[in-house]
């Protein structure tokens, strides 16, 4: 099994990412994919054409809350886990046919996400089925990074946009991963679909890092995204899921 994370400033093209490496991934026969939401705008579900609510799941924000909250419960003393692993597994997972899913979900108190994240990262510990690939998309910025829901990670993507601050990212996620301990063997960087194509000289000498290429602008995906449509129901012919392919197989996928 293999822990994939997608990385980036906001709005780079990670919830992107993450769906077309999956779609790729299904395509391989490389299931089951565990996918897991850590932004709490929940894009990915979107992109995939899931809707946890129809399908009667619960965030594992909103199951803290049920379990602590509501029950008249309290945080205090308790180790979160304990209470909330089953019950993530239980109401939390999505299982769809190729891929399981979950979302970490809306902030769930004011300024911390310490309960959530460490709610996950404990269900993660135990995780019940032999998934191929456990892909985690992050939301924008740096701070998740502390929240270490994984601490062994297989490959890193981070994705950038064509900013100085997109470089300055780079520089301090990997500082950052590396200083908290986070285990990874790869940490390579994508180019968003705004990235012009001949930055890639340029990205390795800023980063020191390997370049796997850019993912392609894709009018579809565009449109996709304007509908909710799946990203999984692209074409094989689409222009982004083949840049996406592309990066996957040149890191040895
Ligand atoms: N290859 C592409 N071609 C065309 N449009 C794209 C492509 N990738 C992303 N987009 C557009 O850019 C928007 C942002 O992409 P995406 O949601 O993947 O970024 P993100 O990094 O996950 O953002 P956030 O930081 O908000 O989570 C999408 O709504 C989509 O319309
Ligand atoms: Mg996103």
């Amino acid at each position: 099994m293999k822990r994939l994370v997608t990385m980036g400033r906001g709005g780079s093209g990670k919830t992107t990412f993450v769906s077309l490496m999956t779609k790729y991934f299904i395509e391989k026969g490389e299931t089951p994919i565990l996918l897991i939401d850590a932004d709490p705008d929940q894009n990915l579900s979107e992109m995939l054409g899931i809707d946890l609510k129809e399908v009667g799941k619960k965030t594992v924000s909103e199951l803290l809350v049920e379990t602590f909250l509501e029950s008249g419960g309290t945080t205090v003393g308790v180790p979160p886990s304990k209470r909330i692993e089953s019950k993530i597994w239980e109401l939390g997972l999505y299982e769809g046919q190729n891929f399981d899913f979950m979302a970490i979900g809306t902030k769930f108190i004011e300024g911390c996400y310490c309960l959530p994240n460490n709610a996950l990262k404990n269900a993660l510990q135990g995780l019940i089925k032999a998934y191929q690939y456990v892909i985690i998309d992050s939301p924008g910025g740096l701070e998740h990074l502390n929240r270490r829901i994984s601490s062994k990670i297989d490959d890193i993507f981070d994705i950038i946009d064509p900013s100085q601050k997109s470089f300055h990212h780079v520089e301090r996620a990997y500082k950052i991963a590396n200083e908290i301990k986070i285990e990874f063997n790869n940490f390579y960087v994508v180019g968003g679909n705004r990235v012009p194509e001949d930055l890639e000289a340029e990205v390795t000498k800023r980063t020191k890092l390997e370049y796997l290429g850019k993912i392609s602008y894709d009018k579809e995906v565009e449109n996709y995204v304007l509908y909710g449509k799946s990203l999984l129901d692209l074409p094989e012919t689409s222009i982004a899921y083949n840049s996406v392919k592309e990066i996957l197989q040149k890191a040895g996928y």
